[in-house]
């Protein structure tokens, strides 16, 4: 992959990178026309499909996360990807005659609250395997979504941080018609649980209609509150976290007004579930 990339830097092709664990669904492939409108009929969009050991943690499903990639590859091909970079993990975390994989990057003051908070060793693993790609891939840019906002705004602050000539596009949440987020563990919900997924979206709709409603900022401790219990009215839901801040610096608010961002994770049976929208 890298020498193959090495050769279109020389012959100036533009080349966009779209990381994803694969089981494709119509957000990756958002993510994917992004990427073609950028580089154009002439330039290369490479999809990575890798289910990153390091970002899972001990208890987590990285086991059982749902992989498919004969599936994968022929919905890249119908959207026209010209490369599917599909690595084993022994080549990606060599254990070999030369010792074991030990170099890991961390993003620190970001990476604490929310998903870091709930996944301690998750963004560390993130952080680590998307700078393997990116040396891999060499690409001209990378597209995130939105649906990961924490992950977007890490790899954002690691690729100023530390002078990665890459530049981070951020695409927007693909939702069912029903307002649930896409995301590949939607495939772990069934029947009933599928329906108790809409809370997470419901839960947003809820704020921003609490806060049309007010006349003046609401506090976030008060807005938190009424979160848990809207959603833990759903007989297996569990609020994780809910969290309002600002967009930019995710530092979180007090106080919080429209155009705050809210973020949250939830629990539909085993299934971890997170959304988050600008208010
Ligand atoms: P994965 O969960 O497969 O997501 C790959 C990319 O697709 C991420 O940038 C994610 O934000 C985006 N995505 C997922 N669901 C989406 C939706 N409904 N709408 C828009 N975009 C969506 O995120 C990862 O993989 C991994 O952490 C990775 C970055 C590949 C590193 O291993």
């Amino acid at each position: 992959m890298q020498r193959l990339a090495r050769q279109w830097q020389r012959e100036g092709i533009r080349v966009g990178l779209v990381p994803t664990m694969g089981y494709l669904h119509a957000g990756h492939l958002s993510l994917v026309k992004k990427a073609r409108g950028i580089v154009g009929a002439r330039g290369k969009v490479v999809v990575s499909i890798y289910v990153n050991p390091t970002q899972f943690g001990p208890q987590e499903d990285f086991s059982r996360y749902p992989r498919d990639l004969k599936r994968d590859a022929s919905l890249c091909q119908a959207e026209g990807v010209d490369i599917v970079f599909a690595p084993r993990d022994d080549e990606m975390y060599a254990r070999n005659e030369s010792g074991v994989f030990s170099t890991f990057v961390v993003e620190e003051a970001l990476s604490r609250g929310m998903e870091g908070k709930s996944r301690p060793t998750h963004f560390r693993g993130v952080t680590t395997v998307v700078v393997k790609l990116l040396n891999i891939v060499l690409p001209e840019f990378a597209v995130f979504g939105a649906k990961d906002y924490q992950q977007a705004a890490i790899v954002q602050r690691m690729v100023r941080d530390l002078n990665f000539s890459v530049k981070i596009v951020v695409a927007p949440i693909l939702r069912e018609p029903d307002g649930v987020a896409m995301s590949s563990r939607n495939k772990y919900l069934e029947g009933e649980l599928r329906t108790q997924a809409e809370v997470l979206w419901r839960s947003i709709e809820k704020v921003r209609a609490d806060l049309r409603k007010s006349p003046t900022a609401i506090s976030a401790a008060s807005l938190k509150t009424r979160v848990k219990g809207f959603i833990e009215r759903e007989p297996a839901a569990r609020l994780d976290y809910v969290e309002f801040f600002d967009s930019k610096t995710l530092i979180p608010v007090t106080k919080v007004n429209r155009g705050a961002h809210m973020a949250l994770a939830v629990f539909i049976g085993k299934t971890r579930l997170i959304d988050n929208a600008r208010l």
